[in-house]
């Protein structure tokens, strides 16, 4: 499995297109595009041998055998499921989809015709979250109590953030990377929620604050806005001592202190291309060991989250238009 065909031409289409340019065994064969002048240009700017003005060509495309899906939120559903359909494996861009409906219908869907999906929740995948795992079992800040993240960036001039029917909003945006944050380092169920969230002048949710307690007793307390831009740090507290992720979408490293801010190590994460590599790594594993699944993100997962979003808007009384 080599072949990534990319849908979309936006700012992730673009991140997509240069780092799979830049790994060895895999590459971006095809791009498809809503207008084949943008489809071209893209293909010309990142050496792409096929390129297509229309997202149906793509997915016609014989030697295509893995789908980046970069539409906007409210597009995924269609999107993913046309290339379902045709057979195709897809890696989906964050938020999978705007809810847990559309979300079961993909996994069923994906299920019944035996094709691969994923989303691409891209930290799932790097070593950093085998790294942090390894810290926590080893006991070295005792019993993990507390996770605290945040995780700002203003990205409120954009159009799919701002509008309600693209699924806009801070959650599906950022706030899903601090949830999977949590997700990621407690198996934990989460048994109470306490929210609040600022809403945008569209009714788009622009900042919000989200308290978990976890069925193991541990509290995690996140925080995610679209509309100013902080320090994007997540902490795992523990009864002697914590661990710090400089970055918590992206870390640089983890680093393990001791009570006293005493910093015992500082954990450099491997070198690597922009980390977006290792989610593409995981699909070409998967499809080839003939799963439907990334065990990095299991479909169950994928929908615990959704629900765990939906949950949340509906404490707002945040919907987006047209949804039952
Ligand atoms: N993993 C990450 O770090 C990361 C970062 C940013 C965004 N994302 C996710 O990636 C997805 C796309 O975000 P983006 O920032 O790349 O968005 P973007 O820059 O606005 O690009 C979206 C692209 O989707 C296509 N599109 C199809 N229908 C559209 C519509 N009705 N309106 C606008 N564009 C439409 C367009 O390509 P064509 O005209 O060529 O068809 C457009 O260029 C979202 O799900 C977002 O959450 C992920």
């Amino acid at each position: 499995m080599k072949n990534v065909g990319i849908i979309a031409t936006g700012h992730i289409a673009e991140k997509a297109a240069t780092t799979l340019a830049a790994m060895d065994n895999m590459e971006c064969l095809a791009v498809g595009s809503r207008t084949l002048e943008k489809a071209q240009a893209f293909a010309s700017r990142f050496g792409i041998p096929r390129a297509y003005g229309s997202y149906a060509e793509l997915l016609a495309d014989p030697d295509v055998e893995l789908v980046y899906v970069a539409v906007p939120h409210h597009m995924h559903f269609e999107v993913t499921r046309d290339a379902i359909l045709a057979g195709k494996p897809c890696l989906v861009e964050k938020s999978f989809m705007m809810n847990a409906t559309e979300t079961a219908a993909i996994l069923a869907l994906a299920r019944e015709k035996g094709v691969f999906v994923a989303e691409a929740m891209w930290p799932r995948y790097m070593p950093v979250r085998r790294m942090g795992r390894e810290v926590l079992e080893s006991g070295i800040i005792g019993e993990p109590c507390m996770i605290t993240g945040t995780i700002t960036y203003n990205v409120s001039d954009k159009e799919r953030v701002q509008k309600p029917e693209m699924g806009g909003g801070a959650l599906l945006d950022l706030g899903v990377y601090v949830l999977n944050f949590v997700r990621m380092y407690s198996d934990s169920p989460i048994e109470k929620i306490n929210t609040t969230c600022l809403r945008a002048e569209s009714g788009v949710d622009a900042t919000e604050v989200i308290t978990m307690v976890l069925a193991d007793g541990t509290l995690a307390s996140v925080q995610a806005s679209a509309w100013c831009q902080g320090e994007n740090v997540g902490v795992i507290a523990g009864t002697t001592g914590y661990l710090v992720f400089d970055d918590l979408i992206h870390p640089t490293h983890i680093r393990v202190c001791r009570k006293r801010h005493v910093v015992e190590q500082e954990i450099p994460v491997p070198p690597q291309f922009n980390g977006f590599e290792y989610q593409f790594m995981a699909c070409k594993e998967a499809i080839e060991a003939g799963q439907i699944e990334a065990p990095q993100m299991p479909h169950a997962e994928i929908l615990y989250i959704m629900h765990l979003m939906d949950r949340l808007r509906a404490e707002w009384g945040i919907r987006f238009p047209g949804e039952q």
